[in-house]
C-alpha cells in the first residue's frame, strides 16, 4: 500500500500497463528481490509519455540504482538518444553498467560515478528532461544544479514527493523521517512558487513533482 492513491484504482491502472518482458523485466524481478527501489510501473509509463509527446532526446537522471528507469528512458526516447545518470553506490554502479551492456545502450545511457552534487557541477550542456531520483531529504540542494542544465520549456520530474503520503498528513508521520518531511513539505512550497518553474504534484506511484522551466523577464 502506497498510501497514495486507494490500493483499488493502483492496481486497475497498473492492469493497464504493458507488461514488461526480457531483461527489463529481470531487472524488475532482481528489485523486487533485493529490495532496491525502483520506479512505480505508473511513474515508468508517465515517463515514457511525456518523453515521446516532448520529443526529448537528452535526459540528466539523478540517482541511477541499477540503470532500470535510465533503461526505460532510454528505450522511449529511442535512435539518437542520451541518457547521463548520477550514481555514487559502487555496488548500484556496478549492476548499472552491467545492465546497461546487457541491453547493448551502452552508446546511449552513461552513468557517471560521484555524489550528484559534486558530479552535477562538472556536468555540460542542457538537457531536455532531468529526473530527480536520489535522497529525498536533498532535493533543495539538488534543484539549482539541476535547473542550470534543464533547457527553457524542459521538464524536470522529481520522484517520492509525497513519500508514502507522510508529506501530505501528520497521521501517517513515521517520527524518524520527520527532517525529510518538513524538507520535502518546503521543497514543494518552494517549486510550487518560483517565477521560473510551472509545477504540479501528481498523486502517482510514491508522488511525482512535474515542472516546466519557464522564460523569466528580469529586466
Ligand atoms: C530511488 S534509487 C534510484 C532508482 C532509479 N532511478 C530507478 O528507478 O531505477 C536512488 C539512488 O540514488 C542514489 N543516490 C542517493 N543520493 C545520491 C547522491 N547524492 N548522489 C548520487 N547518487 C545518489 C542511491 O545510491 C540510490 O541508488
Amino acid at each position: 500500500m502506497s498510501n497514495i492513491a486507494h490500493d483499488y484504482i493502483e492496481e486497475y491502472i497498473r492492469g493497464l500497463i504493458p507488461q514488461k518482458s526480457g531483461h527489463i523485466k529481470m531487472m524488475e524481478d532482481y528489485a523486487k528481490e533485493n529490495d532496491v527501489p525502483i520506479i512505480h510501473p505508473e511513474v515508468a509509463q508517465f515517463l515514457r509519455v511525456l518523453i515521446k509527446s516532448h520529443n526529448v532526446k537528452r535526459i540528466l537522471e539523478v540517482g541511477t540504482a541499477i540503470g532500470y528507469s535510465a533503461l526505460i528512458m532510454a528505450q522511449a526516447c529511442g535512435e539518437g538518444c542520451e541518457v547521463v545518470s548520477i550514481e555514487r553506490d559502487d555496488e548500484m554502479y556496478n549492476k548499472a553498467i552491467e545492465n546497461i551492456k546487457t541491453l547493448k545502450m551502452e552508446d546511449n545511457v552513461k552513468v557517471l560515478k560521484g555524489d550528484a552534487l559534486e558530479v552535477l557541477q562538472d556536468i555540460e550542456g542542457e538537457f531536455d528532461l532531468i529526473f530527480l531520483d536520489a535522497a529525498k531529504g536533498h532535493y533543495d540542494k539538488f534543484l539549482p544544479l539541476c535547473l542550470k542544465h534543464l533547457k527553457i520549456k524542459g521538464l524536470l520530474v522529481c520522484d517520492n514527493v509525497l513519500f508514502r503520503g507522510m508529506i501530505a498528513t501528520n497521521k501517517l508521520l513515521i517520527r524518524r523521517k520527520i527532517t525529510i518531511v518538513k524538507r520535502m513539505r518546503k521543497y514543494l512550497s518552494h517549486i510550487s512558487n518560483m517565477p521560473e518553474l510551472e509545477t504540479v504534484v501528481l498523486p502517482i506511484g510514491d508522488g511525482i513533482a512535474l515542472c516546466c522551466k519557464l522564460e523569466v523577464d528580469n529586466s
